[in-house]
């Protein structure tokens, strides 16, 4: 199934629509590494990951949450996600290695975050349409950002194995995004350039970016255990964060019932 046929489609149960994003996303990937540990961590580490199935996601599926959870959704993911990351993690990342390759890497993502103009600057007029306000970030995103900050400024092959982490589940978090807005704001969603930005090739290319970058900075078997290390370091962070914005949501709406 393609994404459009995904979106489409009037399938509710989310474990379907789980899976089907799995396969269009993550499970058609090709194979760009001759090494098969960077290939095994690029295509196959991320189909065991829990977080693609996290609570937060299926909540943004399957229709249970309010406009204001949404919202609130929108500015935590703005602040840490997109935001900050843009702003402030890619930045400490070209301070934190000075290896070439390293630096070409960071260079590429800050000037695909940047194209065709910030993407903080798309997704935040994104929120704008949705009637979605920035607030300051609650503590899932300072705890998210601290988390992005730690993973790429962390030693080569660790901050290596993050990035590729964070690029490899990019892709598909995007595409949960688009489908979870698809229904909650059908009007909005092809007003924006923000999810074509990243839907149209561009994340599958920055993970086979990362794959590269990994293969030069892994060698030998303790550098291995460490991008593999930052690998799924990410997906705990990724989890945590979503976990946190689900409480968050359901600690307002506590609040507001009494
Ligand atoms: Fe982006
Ligand atoms: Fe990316």
């Amino acid at each position: 199934m393609t994404l459009d046929e995904i979106l489409a489609n009037p399938e509710t149960r989310t474990h379907v629509i789980f899976d089907n994003l799995i396969d269009s996303v993550l499970r058609s990937r090709r194979s760009v590494s001759r090494d098969p540990d960077v290939d095994h961590i690029h295509r196959e580490m991320i189909l065991q990951e829990p977080a693609l199935r996290n609570p937060m996601y299926r909540r943004l599926l399957d229709g249970s949450l309010s406009t204001a959870d949404h919202h609130l959704f929108m500015s935590e993911y703005q602040n840490s996600s997109v935001k900050h990351f843009y702003v402030t993690t890619l930045r400490k990342a070209l301070d934190a290695h000075q290896d070439d390759t390293w630096q070409q890497y960071i260079d590429h993502i800050i000037e695909e975050e940047s194209s065709p103009r910030p993407h903080y600057a798309s997704f935040g007029e994104f929120m704008g349409l949705c009637g979605a306000t920035l607030l300051p970030p609650g503590a899932p995103a300072r705890r998210y950002s601290q988390a992005f900050d730690d993973g790429y400024t962390a030693p080569l092959p660790y901050a290596a194995g993050y990035a590729l982490g964070v690029e490899a589940e990019a892709g598909y978090q995007i595409a949960l995004l688009k489908k979870a807005y698809h229904h909650a704001f059908p009007e909005n969603v092809d007003k924006t350039e923000w999810f074509d930005v990243h839907l149209q090739g561009q994340e599958d290319e920055h993970a086979e970016s990362s794959t590269s970058l990994l293969s030069s900075v892994i060698h030998s078997p303790d550098d291995l255990a460490l991008a593999k290390k930052g690998f799924k370091q990410f997906f705990v962070d990724v989890g945590e964060f979503m976990d946190g914005v689900n409480l968050l949501i359901e600690q307002r709406n506590a609040r507001a019932t009494h």
